[in-house]
């Protein structure tokens, strides 16, 4: 069955990025890169991907993607791109941009899939949205050794113990990766 995981990097209380959309926090954090290491493994369960307009415009600008669409990370998967405005597309890549209730959309993304996973990158409402929908299976942190102030949230939704359940607790590096599996609602 197509589960649906959101997977991402937070600072340990709760933000994905801070007010200027800057990962700058993220970068910073000595062993990054051994982090990284098992993100390989995941990305082979992956069938395709969902994110957000502002998360698509800072993978697109932090790598110059349309001036170096090759550049592109996930050229492999279908990636869906949720935006009410018409976004350039990287050359070359499967990029569908979408709008509007997730769950109209659930059955194009579970068929993009295949057998495969959906990897929720983000943002933090956007993954509430699947919430919402009784649509996610899996929150996936790995919490760095950051705190800021303000910044976008990691998932703005009230989700308590009876819908989450700690699986797994695991060190890489300077980070923790804590993996929860989420009882869809009833
Ligand atoms: N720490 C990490 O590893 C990590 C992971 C993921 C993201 N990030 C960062 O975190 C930040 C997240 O930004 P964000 O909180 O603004 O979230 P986002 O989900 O990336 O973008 C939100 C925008 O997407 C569009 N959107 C969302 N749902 C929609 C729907 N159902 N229909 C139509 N449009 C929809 C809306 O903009 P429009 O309609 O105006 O397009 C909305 O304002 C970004 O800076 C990103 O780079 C960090």
């Amino acid at each position: 069955m197509t589960r649906v995981i959101f997977n991402t990097a937070t600072t340990l209380n709760g933000f994905l990025a801070d007010d200027a959309d800057s990962l700058s926090w993220l970068f910073a954090v000595a062993g990054a890169d051994e982090a990284e290491q098992d993100f390989g493994g995941f990305m082979k369960s992956i069938g395709c991907l969902v994110m957000g307009s502002t998360t698509y415009e800072w993978v697109v600008d932090h790598e110059n993607l349309i001036e170096h669409p090759e550049k592109w990370p996930y050229r492999a998967r279908p990636a869906f791109v949720l935006s009410s405005r018409p976004l350039p597309v990287v050359a070359g890549a499967d990029i569908r941009l979408r709008a509007g209730d997730v769950a109209g959309h659930w059955p194009e993304i579970r068929e993009a899939a295949g057998d495969r996973d959906v990897w929720l990158v983000g943002g933090g409402d956007l993954v509430g949205q699947f919430a919402d929908a009784g649509l996610l299976d899996e929150v996936r942190v790995s919490v760095a050794p950051v705190t800021l102030v303000s910044g976008r949230p990691l998932l703005p939704r009230r989700l308590e113990s009876d819908r989450l359940r700690l699986e797994s607790v695991r060190q890489a590096g300077q980070f923790a990766e804590l993996v929860y599996s989420v009882r869809r609602k009833e």
